[in-house]
């Protein structure tokens, strides 16, 4: 890993409870991740991870993508906001906003999202259910970069879980939850290093 005086300065993208962000601060505190949180962003100001994040002291910001006409402009408030705190990484937890290509081309290589799926199985919404009715054996999750279509990019890494006879896409969901809490620490410390990586054969090329 090269060497870096500052972790990368990281912002975690909520609209909900947060437990992924959660496990994403304390992997930073803990050392395991090469990064610091300085913000935790939401789409709706009701989101339950935010009074968290603002407990550990974290700095929050939530802005209503209701108050806007169309995405662009929330976006524009969103980069502003982060600018403001220096972001240089994102991570998307549970963030239910679809970004606009103007947002996902200047973020592309330093923003990563977590999916409750096995991609490219299961884009978009609903996939515990979908797994469920089309009998698949295992479902699971997977971390992947942030591109223009929608979970779509990469995948960086993934977890899989058995599906039971008798589940429903709340009891599986319970499960691929325990498992998104292992797989996203784990894929944002191997992102962060990509990141890094990255950084230091653009600095040595300049
Ligand atoms: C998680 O299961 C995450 O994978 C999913 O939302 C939940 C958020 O939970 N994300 C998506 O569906 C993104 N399309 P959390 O707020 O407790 O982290």
């Amino acid at each position: 890993m090269p060497e870096r005086e500052e972790p990368v300065r990281l912002a975690i993208f909520i609209s909900g409870r947060g437990s992924n962000m959660k496990t994403l601060v304390e992997a930073c505190l803990d050392g395991d991740v090469v990064a610091k949180p300085v913000l935790v962003l939401s789409n709706s100001y009701s989101a339950a991870g935010l009074e968290w994040a603002s407990e550990q002291g974290l700095p929050i910001a939530a802005i209503d993508h209701r108050a806007y006409d169309d995405r662009e402009s929330f976006e524009k408030d969103v980069q502003q906001t982060l600018e403001l705190h220096n972001v240089e990484f994102i991570a998307l937890a549970g963030f239910m906003r679809v970004l606009t290509s103007w947002f996902t081309e200047q973020w592309e290589g330093r923003m990563i999202n977590i999916h409750p799926s096995l991609l490219p199985k299961y884009p978009g919404l609903h996939t515990h259910k979908r797994a469920i009715e089309a009998g698949d054996a295992e479902a699971g999750c997977s971390v992947h970069w942030v591109t223009e279509g929608v979970d779509e990019g990469a995948v960086i890494d993934q977890e899989r879980v058995a599906i039971q006879e008798g589940d429903t896409p709340d009891t599986l969901a319970e499960r691929v939850l325990e498992r998104e809490h292992i797989l996203y620490p784990r894929a944002l410390a191997k992102a962060i290093e990509d990141f890094l990586d990255r950084e230091a054969e653009d600095e040595a090329e300049a």
